[in-house]
């Protein structure tokens, strides 16, 4: 039970953090590579202790910044100080309810990145998020209950976020998500765990929710904050901006949103890096600083997701930061010297912690390679968000002049 370890965070933390320190070294965690994958580290820090450091400084809600990471990506030390949280996607759970406790890589790739992380004073928490859209709101509580209690005795995460796709036309109900929420709910706070909930953005207007899914009322309880979705709110870049500048007025969706939680600090809004947007345009740069700073009177920023902005040196993560202007130096000093985490490059849009090669042949698109790779039932687009290839010789991300022969490598996601 790595989770009820009381006395190892009562014992002195010159002891942990040696212990830690030890076994990083030990396993290069920090070596300065261009291109470092965990895999290749023969880590073996299964059993070792990688809590959060007991006298990390606590976040103001506001000052969040959350950074969804995708587990097949290498590279996770990389993020830049100033994120408070990470959530690292995803354990599934299955068709019958069963919760995944293997990630996208190996577990010694988690354990190393969930203690890197905790080295710098981040949170990090287990992304939950179904293979099938309907599989968390159709599995039993009790169920749900004994895969995440797994996972909790496998690794040492803070907390949960948990990411329902269902709505009304997959079985979605209000009292199915109070359920499974009111448990899990229960089962964490023995173990002084976090619970997150996943919303899209218009799930707190009782009018507009009707059309896919509504925010139950009593769910404001059971977590310690909802992570908005502030995207995907139009299809049209003209309907966008004036959906997002709206939803930021004084009657807007996050002013609701700040009603329905009773606590403004427990409403966190996720912006997207580039390729987070499902549906429709990424956010704008404009649109995104307004966000932030909208958000530093909630409960803090997400970003969705911190691993894909990586590939171009964490562009958008940097424009929250400077949005945020001097919040980082205040709230996430670590307790002791960290070694610089290496800085992402453009060779390191190769980190996947196990590629698939592939030659490609007559009539192969990027999609398509990705779509029978990987091994999906419906059509997958090469996203750089949890599917995606790239030349193996140049890097070139999703090329869209694929020729014959060329030899490409794939790394299957969770999307
Ligand atoms: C945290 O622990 C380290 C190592 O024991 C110590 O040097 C540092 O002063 C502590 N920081 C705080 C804020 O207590
Ligand atoms: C961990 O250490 C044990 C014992 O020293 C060894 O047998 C095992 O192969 C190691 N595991 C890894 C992943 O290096
Ligand atoms: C790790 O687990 C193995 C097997 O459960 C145990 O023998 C070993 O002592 C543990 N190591 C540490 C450092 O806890
Ligand atoms: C998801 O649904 C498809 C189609 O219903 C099914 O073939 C597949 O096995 C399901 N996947 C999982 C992991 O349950
Ligand atoms: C919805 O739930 C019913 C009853 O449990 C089940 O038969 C059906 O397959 C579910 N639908 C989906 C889309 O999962
Ligand atoms: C949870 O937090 C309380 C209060 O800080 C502490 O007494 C307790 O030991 C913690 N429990 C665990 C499992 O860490
Ligand atoms: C951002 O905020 C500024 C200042 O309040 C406002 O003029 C602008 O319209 C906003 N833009 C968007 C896209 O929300
Ligand atoms: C709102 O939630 C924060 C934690 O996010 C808590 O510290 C604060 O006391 C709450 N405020 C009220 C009025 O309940
Ligand atoms: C958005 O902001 C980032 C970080 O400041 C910058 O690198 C990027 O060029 C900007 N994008 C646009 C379209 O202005």
């Amino acid at each position: 039970m790595k989770r009820v370890r009381v006395l190892e965070r009562v014992v002195g933390v010159i002891v942990f953090i040696g212990v830690v320190c030890g076994i990083l070294a030990l396993c290069g965690v920090f070596k300065k590579s261009v291109t470092p994958t965990f895999d290749e580290d023969s880590n073996n820090a299964t059993n070792a202790t990688t809590l959060r450091p007991a006298n990390c400084s606590a976040i103001a809600p506001g000052k969040r910044l959350i950074a969804y990471w995708n587990s097949e990506m290498s590279g996770c030390e990389s993020l830049p100080a100033g994120v408070t949280h990470v959530v690292f996607s995803s354990a599934l759970v299955a068709s019958d309810g069963t919760v995944g406790t293997t990630f996208q890589s190996s577990d010694d790739a988690t354990n190393a990145c969930i203690a890197a992380l905790h080295k710098r004073c981040m949170y990090v928490f287990a992304g939950i998020r179904s293979s099938n859209t309907t599989d968390i709101i159709n599995a039993s509580p009790a169920v749900l209950v004994d895969g995440v209690t797994n996972l909790f005795n496998k690794f040492d995460f803070d907390g949960i976020a948990i990411h329902d796709e269902s709505d009304k036309t997959s079985n979605y109900t209000t009292d199915g998500a109070l359920a499974y929420m009111t448990a899990l709910s229960s089962a964490l706070q023995p173990l002084n765990a976090s619970l997150i909930y996943d919303a899209l953005m218009f799930e707190a207007d009782p009018v507009t929710c009707l059309e896919r899914k509504c925010f139950p009322a009593g769910m404001e309880a059971l977590v310690d904050w909802v992570n908005v979705y502030a995207f995907d709110a139009a299809k049209d870049e003209a309907d966008a901006a004036v959906i997002y500048s709206a939803a930021l007025s004084d009657n807007g969706i996050f002013s609701e949103w700040a009603t329905a939680m009773r606590n403004q600090t427990k409403v966190a809004l996720v912006v997207t890096s580039a390729g987070g947007a499902s549906w429709g345009p990424d956010l704008s740069n404009t649109t995104i600083a307004n966000l932030t700073k909208y958000a530093e009177t909630l409960g803090g920023t997400g970003i969705y997701t911190a691993s894909n902005d990586m590939y171009t040196d964490y562009p958008i993560i940097n424009l929250v930061l400077n949005t945020l202007d001097g919040f980082v130096s205040v709230h996430t000093a670590p307790p002791t010297q960290v070694p610089a985490p290496p800085k992402a490059t453009k060779a390191q849009t190769v980190f996947c912690h196990s590629g698939i090669s592939y030659s490609v042949k007559s009539g192969d698109t990027a999609f398509s390679i990705v779509t029978s790779i990987c091994k999906k039932t419906t059509k997958t687009k090469c996203s750089r968000d949890g599917i995606w290839l790239y030349r193996t010789n140049s890097l070139d991300l999703c090329p869209s002049d694929l020729a014959t022969g060329d030899k490409v490598t794939v790394c299957c996601g969770v999307n």
